[in-house]
């Protein structure tokens, strides 16, 4: 029998040291149990409401086996049906070799083995020999099931589980505490996707931490040390930076760096944008290029800072392009990543944000993942570019990301040795790796964090 005794459930009890057992992240079993138990059951992020502006406008989503089409069936409705006809079992409609999801226009959907047809409100309109059937096909067995779809913050969200609760609910409290960014006016600058070896756990643990940083992103450290904080958050987590009292800081991403700080923004700006190219825009990299020309030598930290940050708000805002204004107190709340559970991480800022997500790619398959990333920014009404998901080899993703990629494999590989006792995430700056697991076991009834022996509780 299993010790369940020390078993952690509670926001508290991961507050202090535990151990998470590799099983959730390279089990076959435990990879197979998350089609029924956690992702037939989850909201998921399954697309970007400006993908279908139009009426008829649609995307496909797909999670393992399941596939799910979500249509704009008006100026202001979204519905979402399961991409298989109810005839005889067809794919309604494919994906496009080589690409993520589909992605178009449609009057309707015609299936195209027997040509049953479907309207964009999912009722069938047309079987051919209807007769054939004695009017059996009533009650809407011949419509597309329908799936529970909801937005927010710009993103269309669905679930696979008619019983399941609403999606604000659902996203309590991470969509009121982003609430202020006004995710939904961003649009993205890059969309990127990869199948890669690892679980889409180890996946998103890569990013929703910065006690890796120092390590693996050596080059970040001579822009100065923050330490960096984790939360629990009912279902999802946060993480943020302790910035430097003083500081005016849009977010703890905006870092100054040390020394000259005209110099050192400016050179940190350069090196974001060139090798991780989020997290950032031009405009706060082109005015960080001129801090140096505007302001005298000596100008404290906290004066570039600000100057910094008011002129390329100014800036953008002359160009039609608004920032929110959040209030420092709940900037310092809200941190600079929400993952929100169980496999998306919102990065977000008051001009840009950088997400991830990572799904399983195949039933049972514990060892890959499909992983995405996209960064989105502000863009003057009209200008936002027209962006695809592009599949992206791992070599040719911005070398930081290539950094992250490199820990992802290795880990996949280093929690299968038969002499890995369980991950053991620092209890403050990683509590969003305990978490994850912490809520994950509430679905699959296994995997939840232990107390670490010799813990003084
Ligand atoms: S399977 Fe779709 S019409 Fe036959
Ligand atoms: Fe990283």
């Amino acid at each position: 029998m299993a010790d369940v005794s020390n078993i952690c459930e509670s926001a508290d009890e991961i507050e202090q040291p535990v151990v998470i057992g590799p099983e959730a992240y390279v089990s076959p079993d435990y990879a197979h149990d998350e089609q029924a138990r956690l992702w037939r059951k989850v909201w998921l992020q399954a697309g970007r409401l400006e993908d279908i502006p139009n009426v008829g406008d649609f995307v496909t989503f797909d999670i393992l086996t399941d596939s799910v089409i979500v249509v704009r069936t008006g100026a202001d409705s979204i519905d979402a049906y399961y991409n298989v006809c109810p005839h005889r079992g067809r794919r309604l409609v494919d994906t496009p070799p080589g690409q993520r999801n589909a992605r178009g226009t449609k009057n309707n959907f015609i299936c195209g083995y027997h040509g049953w047809t479907f309207g964009i409100d999912g009722k069938n309109s047309y079987v051919e020999h209807e007769a054939d059937w004695n009017g059996s096909l009533c009650g809407g067995r011949a419509d597309l099931g329908t799936v529970k779809v909801d937005t927010w913050g710009g993103w269309l969200w669905i679930n696979l589980d008619p019983e399941s609760g609403p999606l604000s609910e659902y996203l309590d409290p991470a969509a009121r505490m982003l609430e202020p960014y006004q995710l939904q006016n961003m649009r993205p600058r890059w969309r990127k996707w990869v199948v890669f070896e690892c679980n889409w756990k180890v996946a998103m643990e890569a990013f929703c931490e910065t006690y890796h940083v120092n390590t693996t992103h050596p080059e970040f450290m001579e822009f100065g040390q923050f330490r960096g904080w984790a939360r629990n958050q009912k279902l999802h987590s946060n993480i943020g930076y302790e910035a430097p009292k003083g500081q005016e800081e849009d977010s703890g991403k905006l870092r100054l760096g040390i020394g000259d700080a005209r110099l050192s923004t400016a050179e940190m700006q350069n090196f974001t944008w060139e090798n991780a190219n989020t997290n950032t825009t031009r405009t706060l990299v082109d005015v960080a290029n001129r801090l140096a020309d505007e302001l005298p030598e000596g100008t404290p930290a906290a004066e570039v800072s600000a100057y910094w940050i008011q002129t390329a708000k100014a800036e953008d805002a002359a160009r039609g392009v608004i920032w929110p204004t959040v209030d420092p107190t709940h900037t310092a709340q809200a941190g600079t990543a929400w993952q929100i559970f169980p496999n998306f991480q919102i990065g977000h800022a008051v001009n840009n944000m950088l997400c991830y997500q990572a799904r399983p790619y195949k039933l049972g398959d514990a060892d890959h993942c499909i992983f995405e990333a996209a960064v989105y920014e502000l863009w003057p009404e009209g200008e936002a570019p027209e962006t695809e998901w592009t599949y992206t080899e791992p070599q040719d993703w911005p070398p930081v990301l290539q950094q992250d990629f490199n820990n992802m494999a290795a880990v996949q590989q280093g929690m299968k040795n038969v002499g890995f006792r369980g991950a053991q995430p620092n209890p403050y700056m990683e509590r969003s790796v305990a978490s994850l697991h912490m809520n994950l076991a509430k679905f699959m009834g296994i995997g939840a964090p232990r107390k670490a022996e010799g813990r003084n509780d």
